[in-house]
């Protein structure tokens, strides 16, 4: 049975961002669970805010369609988020944007026939909760992908985890662990 190739990514390229944290612990976990992991910053992907002008005059910019490529090579994709007023980040919902105006892949739009979990962080009570909501139904519905049933929301993120990126907590790092390990047996049957 092949390594399934999964993705992992943040939607906050801030330096010690808290979403950051917890892609760089799911892309271990995904590892332990035997997938082969990428994980990239949107900072390496910098793209102007989408534009329908910008898009006629001068296509779409080459990051958005490195990153097309990119997600279009994986079987699975985790994204932590942050929360702002209430929803996605404008850096993440940009990247997503963008990167579904390419539809050159084999499968049309590069979202497609792929398993996505995702997780949220917060320096709040609610850990980011209501971006999670927003995100789970971008995937799903616009996305058209695959979401797999756990979703992880980290509230008081700035404690939540220890000097060597470990969820201090065990509920939280055992549904991490469960989630990752459900994503990558999903991401698996399209690998083989
Ligand atoms: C513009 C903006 C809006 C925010 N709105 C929310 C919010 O609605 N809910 C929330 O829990 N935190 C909110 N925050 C706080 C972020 O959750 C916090 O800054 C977080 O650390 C940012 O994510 P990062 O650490 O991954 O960069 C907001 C922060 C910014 C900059």
């Amino acid at each position: 049975m092949k390594s399934p190739k999964i993705l992992v990514f943040a939607g906050s390229s801030r330096t010690g961002a808290l979403s950051g944290k917890l892609a760089a612990l799911a892309a271990k976990e995904l590892a332990v669970a035997d997938a082969e992991v990428t994980r990239i910053s949107l900072a390496d992907y910098p793209m102007p805010i989408y534009n329908g002008d910008l898009e006629k005059e001068k296509g779409i910019p080459e990051n958005a369609v490195r990153l097309a490529h990119l997600i279009a090579a994986q079987q699975g994709v985790f994204i932590a988020t942050p929360e702002y007023n209430n929803s996605l980040p404008p850096l993440l919902k940009n990247a997503i944007d963008w990167v579904s105006r390419n539809k050159s892949g084999p499968n049309g739009i590069p979202y497609r026939n792929k398993v996505y979990g995702i997780g949220s962080t917060s320096d709040g009570l609610i850990g980011g909760a209501r971006a999670l909501i927003d995100l789970r139904r971008v995937v799903l519905t616009a996305v058209g992908a695959i979401l797999i049933p756990e979703k992880i929301e980290i509230s008081r993120a700035q404690e939540a985890f220890d000097e060597s990126g470990e969820l201090v907590a065990e509920p939280p790092a055992k549904l991490l662990k469960a989630l990752c390990r459900h994503l990558v047996d999903l991401s698996r049957r399209l690998a083989d």
